[in-house]
């Protein structure tokens, strides 16, 4: 019969083994939300390199929010529109489903807004004159307007869920503009029940902090590699629903090979079913299967890191390879020491630190000092592009 493979390579994966602190954070925040119909203060931030999870666990928040009626609004960043527009879009689209007269009550709200925040340009034009906080502070006020507008029928909406992914990739404005409702409705709406999660590559709250001064009003949450039980379970879980079994030795294989790395973990649960033939109910994946699936691994986690080296300049290439070389472990290196090294400008150095930062190919280590992201295998692939600039 041949059963199609459970598992998910660049696909949301079904469950989040690992993420159950993270989880729990959420039901609670939840709870406060729908039981008590109450604010969540905090805009909350999970950030991590590309790969970790990020979209997979706000999609399971999103799963569980839902089966208590919350009306969940997803907005993926980055739209040339601007991060206020792209949620008030999908306000709109969510609510043009409701009854006529709720629908028509938060639409007209939409259409007499669209002057000032629904249309890029249009607003600066409308008020050129203030400051970009004070345009913020406004525009803020009237998307409190409309979610209070999306909020007036309780039975019908019993709480509201801002979800915004690749929130590195938002404009300042929209940030900006996000902050400081949140900001308005911790004083004055904290009966309100609505919250915002985002999630970011690892220089989500770096974003954040350029364009907002109070960050207290954000809950950063960074994800971790996963476990060695996480990953277990989430080779085990799946092959279960199937009823197949894993043996504990290509258990362990696997999690080594993927070392805490959700995307190569996928592909290594994926490679290693398609190696054991699909098995139908009753079947085993082994360690040969494993073995066999390491190649297949290998070569995909090398076509990802082709595809990332192929799009970086040759300073930011020039970067990439001193810091590979030089960076132990997980200390991260200094900037002095990476101006010292061969083939990396001084005067350049920053524009190509943040330009590295923002492709989430570095990430940073506490006092400047930057680290390659630690996606297994990455720093040696990095290593054999160029010749060590040491040796
Ligand atoms: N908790 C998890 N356990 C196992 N695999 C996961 C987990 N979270 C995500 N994945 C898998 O990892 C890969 C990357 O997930 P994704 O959510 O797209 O990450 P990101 O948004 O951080 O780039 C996908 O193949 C997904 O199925
Ligand atoms: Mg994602």
């Amino acid at each position: 019969m041949a059963q199609p493979s459970p598992y998910t390579p660049g696909e949301i994966s079904r469950g989040v083994p690992g993420r159950g602190d993270l989880i729990a954070e959420f039901e609670e925040r939840l709870s406060l939300l729908v039981d008590l119909q109450r604010l969540v203060g905090r805009i909350h931030v999970a950030h991590g390199e590309r790969g970790i999870g990020k979209t997979s666990l706000l999609r399971a928040y999103q799963r569980i929010a839902e089966r208590r009626d919350v009306l969940c609004i997803w907005v993926t960043a980055g739209e040339r529109t601007g991060l206020i527009a792209q949620l008030l879009r999908e306000i709109r689209r969510e609510t043009t489903t409701w009854p006529r007269s709720a629908a028509a009550s938060v639409g007209k709200l939409l259409d007499s807004l669209t002057v000032t925040v629904g249309v890029p340009g249009v607003a600066s034009v409308t008020k050129s004159g203030g400051a970009a906080e004070e345009r913020a502070d406004l525009e803020a006020r009237e998307l409190e307007e409309v979610l209070r507008a999306v909020l007036k029928n309780r039975d019908r909406v019993p709480a509201l869920i801002l979800f915004v992914d690749e929130i590195q990739t938002a404009d300042a404005d929209g940030i900006r503009t996000l902050a400081y409702a949140w900001q308005h409705l911790q004083a004055e709406g904290p009966d309100l029940p609505a919250a915002v999660f985002a999630a970011g590559l690892s220089n989500a709250p770096e974003h954040i902090s350029g364009a907002v001064t109070f960050s207290e009003r954000f809950a950063y949450r960074p994800l971790e590699m996963l476990s060695t039980g996480a990953q277990v379970s989430a080779l085990t879980e799946p092959a279960l629903a199937l009823g197949v079994s894993w043996t504990p030795s290509a258990l362990s294989t696997a999690a080594e090979l993927a070392a805490g790395y959700p995307y190569a973990l996928q592909l290594v649960g994926d490679s290693a079913w398609a190696a054991a033939g699909r098995p139908d109910p009753g079947g085993v994946v082994l360690d040969e299967h494993v073995d066999r699936a390491r190649r297949l691994v290998d070569r995909d986690m090398g076509a990802l890191f082709a595809a990332r080296w192929s799009s970086t300049t040759p300073s930011e290439k020039a970067f990439l390879g001193a810091l590979a070389w030089l960076q132990e472990g997980e200390s991260g290196v200094e900037r002095s020491a990476l101006a010292g090294a061969r083939g990396v400008s001084t005067t350049g150095i920053s524009t190509v630190r943040s330009q590295l930062l923002e492709k989430g190919l570095i990430q940073t280590e506490g006092r400047g000092r930057v680290r390659i992201t630690p996606i297994p295998g990455f720093v040696e692939f990095i290593r054999d592009q160029g010749e060590n600039p040491h040796g």
